[in-house]
């Protein structure tokens, strides 16, 4: 069912927002909800406001592909705020994202999520969360938008991802309310950057470390032309990276990079 008005009222009343969700805006089906986002760049009041759509037609995932956005199934979720980070820091946004989600899956789903560096959520190896951050400059403001999606309800994907994603339905046997996990994470996300900008990345990357399960694996890391393997060793605390152990014995932090998990 597209998200009702008491739906929305009922998300917002349970929001404890110092800064996220101090605004709920819903949407039946929208082409992506970071478009609509992108829209509010510059307009007063509107950082911290979460466009929230039932569906999308265009819905964006990382590198260029798209994010299967099912109608009444999933949780498709944006978020603007403005930042001084120059470009090259934005992942550490996705960072402080990934451990509000993370945690936000965990509390309602039996089956545990893990983090996958960069940014995915993985039951038992499949993918259930994604997120995507774009950067945008129009003046003299900087603003990113955050970008979430949850594979709640699904009972089955298109043919291509049916072997790299699930739903937490899928995952669990049973059938999710989106609302109570919208407003975990919206909470969650809400505390976990007030801490970033309080107190910076490394209690952050704490929380990453462990609610990850790619540590210690055997992992291949493509970066452009080139692919490193190694072991997976942990995030550094000042900047976020990727720390691996290279079998050749060295030992290289990277700040991108696509990862695939060997075992
Ligand atoms: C990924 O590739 O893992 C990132 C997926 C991000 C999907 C979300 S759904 C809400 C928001 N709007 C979009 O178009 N994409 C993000």
């Amino acid at each position: 069912m597209p998200y009702s008005q008491e739906d929305q009222q009922w998300i917002q009343s349970q929001l404890q927002a110092e800064l996220i969700g101090h605004e709920i805006i819903t949407y039946d089906s929208v082409d992506s909800t970071n478009n609509i986002a992108k829209r509010l760049v510059g307009e007063p009041d509107k950082e911290g406001a979460v466009i929230l759509a039932n569906s999308q037609t265009q819905g964006k995932g990382r590198l260029g592909r798209t994010w299967h956005s099912e109608e009444n199934v999933g949780i498709y979720l944006s978020i603007l705020l403005k930042t001084s980070l120059p470009p090259e820091q934005i992942s550490r946004i996705a960072l402080v994202a990934g451990v509000a989600l993370v945690q936000a899956i965990n509390e309602y789903s039996p089956a545990r999520a893990y983090l996958k560096w960069p940014n995915d959520i993985l039951i038992n190896g499949k993918k259930v969360a994604g997120i995507l951050t774009e950067f945008c400059k129009k003046k003299d403001l900087s603003e990113v938008i955050l970008g979430i999606g949850i594979n709640v309800n699904h009972a089955h994907f298109p043919l291509p991802l049916q072997h790299i994603a699930t739903s937490l339905a899928m995952e669990n046997g049973k059938i999710f309310e989106r609302l109570p996990l919208i407003s975990s994470l919206v909470n969650r996300l809400d505390q976990e950057y007030q801490s970033f900008l309080n107190e910076g990345l490394s209690p952050t990357v704490t929380q990453w470390n462990l609610n990850s399960d790619m540590f210690g694996k055997h992992i291949s890391l493509t970066k452009g032309t080139q692919t490193f393997f190694g072991t997976a060793m942990k995030l550094d605390e000042e900047e976020g990276h990727l720390v691996i152990l290279t079998d050749n014995g060295e030992e290289i932090a990277f700040n991108s990079g696509e990862v695939t998990l060997m075992e």
